[in-house]
């Protein structure tokens, strides 16, 4: 079974990926990272984050193994790789690296912006995570006060605004929700009632075993 879920930055997707992932026993790719550490081997080599050629170099050193570093998190890495990735030179190196991921046996679970849409347009299940914008801030402001960083919420919105933006219009793999996928929005839900939800469409087309 390969799951598919994408959706906007602080809508939850990455936690309810994990938490599917824990109960189906299914491998997580969060390929969020895999732009962030393009973007954090740019920022750490000196690389333009424009020179197409480089960066494409770069992504294709990238391993799913080698997705720990705790820097992959911070806000640094996040605007890195939200500007690597709106380049197609980049997308294509990371391409086979999610499709083997995800079509190992067995199945995965990806999230991401484009899973649905690009890397694995013949999932199984098809989830579009999304929720308003003040609560993606709050959300977000909340992280980074766990990481002792403290960020007014104008600011916060303009900033998830800026990358919403960028990730919707770039012209390869642009954030969007694939035609079949389903939303879940999540303003106004606990994890716990998110991850029932997204449970039971998949429990719709997979009934689980007694
Ligand atoms: O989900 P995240 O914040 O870790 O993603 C970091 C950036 O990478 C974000 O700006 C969008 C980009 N990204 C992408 O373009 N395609 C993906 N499948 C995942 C992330």
């Amino acid at each position: 079974m390969i799951i598919a879920i994408d959706g906007t930055l602080a809508s939850g997707k990455g936690t309810i990926a994990r938490r599917l992932a824990d109960i189906y026993g299914l491998p997580h790719l969060d390929t969020g990272l895999l732009y962030r550490a393009v973007g954090m081997q740019a920022l750490d080599q000196d690389i333009a984050l424009d020179n197409a050629t480089k960066l494409a170099a770069a992504a294709g050193t990238i391993k799913a193994e080698t997705l720990n570093r705790p820097e992959l998190r911070s806000p640094q890495a996040a605007e890195a790789a939200s500007k690597v990735a709106v380049i197609p030179a980049v997308r294509d190196a990371l391409f086979q690296l999610q499709r083997s991921f995800a079509q190992q046996p067995g199945g995965a679970i990806l999230d991401g912006r484009d899973i649905g849409s690009v890397i694995c347009p013949d999932a199984d299940i098809k989830l579009w995570i999304d929720a308003a914008i003040e609560v993606r801030a709050r959300r977000r402001m909340l992280d980074f006060a766990d990481q002792g960083n403290s960020v007014g919420l104008p600011t916060m919105i303009a900033g998830l605004e800026d990358r919403d933006k960028r990730d919707r219009n770039r012209s390869q793999a642009p954030m969007v929700k694939a035609a079949d996928a389903i939303l879940i929005d999540t303003s106004s839900l606990s994890i716990d009632a998110a991850v029932d939800k997204a449970r039971s469409i998949i429990e719709r087309k997979f009934p689980a075993k007694p």
